[in-house]
């Protein structure tokens, strides 16, 4: 039986991946170790398929005692970090955590990985596998009529957060280059869909709307963003993980750039339909707030070098992954009130729209 560690298992991504993981293969066996910051809950891993293959351990990966043991007694072959610091507007606030988990902690968990697998005599690519989740934010920010980033382009990024990440990447390929640590690294665009916390546009968006509360635009929302939906990046990775050659390199996106205000009005469509008001639009309550500092004006994916070489690409159209996650918020107002009831939502809500206008 395969034990993947999954790093930040309580996040967004994490806990879809952690469901896709158990469903996809029998004989799978998840750890996932996850500090349980704000973003982490356990509510989202409530109802898993077949629980008795999950282990959940809360602790951080800065620490390496506790990385050491995990790794030897689950006999760990492969990991998929996904755990971070992931807000770009809180990285603009507080960027050291920034650096303590995405940089120093990914640096100890390969540290512990590589030991780990070098003792075992295991440390070969068709036994073992390190994958690393990063973000195109690491390349910076395109133009309106720039080419899509790919596995080639430069790394340039803007914001604390995208420079911890291409930190990082930085580290993880390294460590293939110098200590022969098989790893591969996949780079995607914005996610959405169900269990993404709502401090992230979409959800904030949906949720706003539905309480008739102002839904903040940055700027005049002319900003583009590569939309991915997140069963779709869980497939991705789950292909890089076991079929990516070590080293490489993916690139992965939706093929789905849209106006931040586009996709905002397509939000208060749908809405309008599932749930009408009274009386008007659900674009009534939209409203312009100050922009974000150093805001990426673009993002865009180019993915044809996974579409060829691991016969991947996204399934789901925009306006469909939209639908089905307004479905699962408003199914889901249960978990939305447990993660919002925790004092770490109302004061960062507080701390950057107050100061917004
Ligand atoms: P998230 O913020 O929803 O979840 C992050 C998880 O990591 C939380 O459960 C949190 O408790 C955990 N965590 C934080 N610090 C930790 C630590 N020190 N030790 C252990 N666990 C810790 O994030 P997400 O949106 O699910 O993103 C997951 C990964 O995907 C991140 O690496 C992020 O950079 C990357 N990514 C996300 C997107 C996106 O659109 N969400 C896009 C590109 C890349
Ligand atoms: P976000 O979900 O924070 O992802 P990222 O910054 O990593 O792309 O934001 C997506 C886009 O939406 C980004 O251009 C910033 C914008 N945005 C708003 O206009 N208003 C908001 O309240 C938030 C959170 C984001």
């Amino acid at each position: 039986m395969n034990t993947i560690l999954v790093t930040g298992g309580a996040g967004f991504i994490g806990s879809n991946f952690i469901r896709y993981a158990l469903i996809k293969d029998k004989d799978v066996r998840i750890v996932n170790l996850d500090a349980l910051t704000y973003a982490g809950n356990l509510i989202s891993l409530g109802k898993l398929p077949d629980p008795k293959r999950h282990t959940f351990i809360q602790g951080g990966v800065e620490n390496s005692e506790l990385l050491e043991k995990i790794l030897r007694e689950h006999e760990v072959t492969r990991i998929v970090h996904f755990a971070a610091e992931t807000h770009v507007d809180r990285s603009i606030i507080d960027p050291e955590l920034f650096i303590r988990t995405n940089v120093i902690g990914t640096y100890r968990l390969l540290m512990a990985a590589l030991k780990y697998w070098e003792e075992r005599k295991i440390l070969d690519d068709s036994i073992v596998r390190f994958h690393h989740i990063s973000t195109d934010e690491v390349f910076g920010a395109l133009g309106k009529n720039d080419p899509p980033f790919d596995e080639n382009t430069p790394y340039q990024p803007n914001s604390p957060y995208s420079a911890s990440k291409a930190a990082s990447d930085h580290f993880v390929r390294s460590f293939s280059r110098t200590y022969g640590l098989p790893v591969t690294i996949t780079n995607c665009s914005n996610n959405y869909g169900p269990f993404q916390y709502p401090e992230k546009l979409i959800p904030l968006v949906i949720l706003n709307a539905l309480e008739e509360k102002p839904i903040p635009i940055y700027g005049k929302g002319a900003q583009i963003r590569d939309w991915l939906y997140v069963s779709d990046h869980c497939d991705a990775i789950w292909k890089a993980l076991f079929n990516g050659t070590s080293g490489e390199t993916y690139c992965i996106g939706g093929d789905t750039q849209i106006e931040n205000i586009e996709l905002v009005k397509m939000i208060c469509r749908i809405l309008d339909e599932k749930k009408p008001l009274h009386s008007g639009s659900y674009e009534q309550y939209i409203h312009f707030v100050t922009d974000r500092p150093g805001h990426d004006f673009r993002y865009a994916i180019n993915c044809t070098k996974i579409k060829q070489k691991l016969d991947w690409k996204p399934k789901t159209l925009l306006h469909d992954g939209l639908c089905a996650t307004i479905r699962w918020y408003l199914d889901n107002i249960e978990w939305v009130k447990a993660v919002r009831k925790k004092p770490s939502y109302q004061e960062w809500i507080t701390k950057n729209y107050l100061k917004r206008g």
